[in-house]
């Protein structure tokens, strides 16, 4: 019998071959004028949650949020799949705690089951991953933290005016995207833009006191893993 691939799996294998053609270009993103006053306030909050708290980052990339989330935790492991992304993070100037470690967030066997982390946070990652992957991601990523571990993911809501259009939807509800790069090349992207309600029931019973924050151009999701 032949293994049959996991629900998604050419999408997942053709996100991590974008993002590493895009690491160098990738924070213009973090440019755009009309985002800069939400990106200021995440920013702000966004090391309380993590304070004196161990830390599992998933695909950091560039490493735009690990110096705010990681400013007042004890210990943070940014993780990604990349190095291409990964060594534009490595090159910043970050807080004393702050580790780096190469994974696959789709079986984070990189990472040691022990200690269990008891936080873990997610940027702009979430979006990517295809709804049918998301509640087994959410198992594997729960094994890695501690009963009680606050998670916190944020990312993009979907902006007309800023938003890269979407071209379609699949059978299972994923939307994507036509995105071009600065050497011309195309690609199809999966993502998402999950309504709170939809992320919550996605979450279900592993979560406790989940609660969204809704900004203009993205969301923040926090909850403590049961
Ligand atoms: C949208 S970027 C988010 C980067 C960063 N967290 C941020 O918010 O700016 C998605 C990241 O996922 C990483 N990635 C793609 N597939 C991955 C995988 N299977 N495991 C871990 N990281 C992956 C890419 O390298 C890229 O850095």
């Amino acid at each position: 019998m032949t293994a049959q691939p996991a629900p998604g799996a050419e999408v997942v294998a053709g996100m991590a071959a974008y993002y590493a053609r895009r690491a160098a270009e990738y924070e213009s993103v973090y440019a755009k004028p009309e985002r800069q006053a939400d990106l200021r306030q995440m920013e702000a909050d966004l090391a309380a949650p993590f304070a004196g708290r161990r830390v599992l980052e998933i695909a950091c990339g560039t490493g735009w949020w690990t110096p705010h989330g990681a400013r007042l935790a004890s210990d943070w492991l940014a993780t990604d799949l990349n190095p291409e992304t990964m060594a534009i993070a490595q090159a910043k100037r970050l807080p004393a705690c702050v580790r780096f470690a190469a994974a696959d967030a789709y079986t984070l066997a990189e990472i040691a089951h022990e200690p269990l982390f008891d936080a873990a946070f997610a940027g702009c990652w979430w979006s990517h991953v295809p709804l049918q992957r998301l509640p087994a991601w959410l198992d594997l990523l729960h094994t890695k933290l501690a009963p009680g571990a606050r998670v916190v993911f944020l990312d993009n809501s979907f902006v007309q005016t800023s938003s890269t259009p979407l071209t379609r939807t699949d059978e299972a509800g994923n939307t994507y995207q036509q995105r071009r790069l600065n050497d011309g090349s195309t690609h199809e992207v999966l993502k998402n833009f999950p309504t709170p309600e939809e992320a919550f029931a996605l979450l279900g019973p592993r979560a406790r006191r989940p609660q969204w924050q809704a900004h203009t151009h993205y969301w923040v999701l926090q909850y403590e893993r049961a």
